[in-house]
């Protein structure tokens, strides 16, 4: 059985002294959860969240990494920096970073072996466009993005991959895909991995699914067969909100 994984990304939101609120707010809320709970802070706040979990059941990620480890390359953090303050997670490949900053299937790439390489558990993100899903492409574009986000990562390090389906249009819109539909581009994401990495690896990852989750419909979307947890954006910035979704199935 595969556990299931709740996690926030707070994307450019919070402030130091917010991140503090919200983690003393939400710890004893979640505390009694056999799910994951994860939050994907701005990397100003990394420090802070680290400190204020303490002692509690949740976990901190990055929302971004440089694949290369160090050097000339102004403004950016690498995944050696992020675990050497104790960051376990790390979002690579987010559709916003996809879109806006020309991240590509080749750099998340990077990005996914890069967090590896310093002991990071990334959790990667795939998901179409309306305009590709209007065409039909939902599939063909959710698979390849898989493959190569996970190309030349060994057995081991695919099934310590979370991956994070995202359809873009459903992102920050109000708009959720249905469980029954969400569910089904999961498992043809985890049929993919299995085509590769084989049956039994593919039964092993996480594969979430992202994109207007919120209290009303965590339920629903994470008691399908093979959606194994969310990410959670606008409703994971606020703590009693977060809360029952991470209790979804208390
Ligand atoms: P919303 O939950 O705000 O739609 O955002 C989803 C998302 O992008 C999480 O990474």
């Amino acid at each position: 059985m595969r556990k299931k994984i709740i996690a926030g990304n707070w994307k450019m939101n919070m402030l130091p002294n917010e991140t503090i609120s919200f983690i003393e707010e939400l710890a004893p809320l979640v505390k009694d959860t056999e799910n994951e709970v994860i939050l994907c802070v701005p990397y100003t706040d990394l420090f802070y969240a680290l400190l204020t979990v303490q002692g509690t059941n949740i976990k901190i990620g990055a929302q971004n990494m440089h694949f290369e480890e160090k050097g000339a390359y102004t403004g950016e953090i690498s995944g050696q920096m992020l675990k050497s303050i104790n960051v376990e997670y790390v979002i690579i490949g987010h559709s916003e970073r996809r879109q806006y900053y020309n991240e590509t299937d080749e750099s998340v790439n990077k990005k996914v072996k890069a967090a590896f390489n310093v002991g990071l558990k990334p959790i990667v993100c795939v998901g179409e466009t309306l305009e590709e899903r209007e065409a039909n492409k939902t599939v063909e574009i959710i698979t390849t993005q898989t493959q190569l986000a996970l190309e030349g990562l060994s057995k081991e390090e695919v099934e310590n991959t979370i991956i994070a389906y995202e359809p873009i249009w459903a992102i920050g819109t109000g708009k959720t895909a249905t469980s029954e539909d969400a569910n089904n581009s999961i498992k043809e994401i985890r049929n993919k991995i299995a085509e590769i990495y084989g049956q039994n690896t593919a039964s092993r990852v996480i594969i979430q699914y992202g994109g207007s989750v919120k209290s009303s419909n965590a339920k629903e979307l994470f008691t399908t067969s093979d959606i194994d947890g969310g990410l959670v954006g606008g409703a994971s910035l606020k703590a009693e909100e977060f809360s029952k979704i991470i209790n979804f199935d208390k």
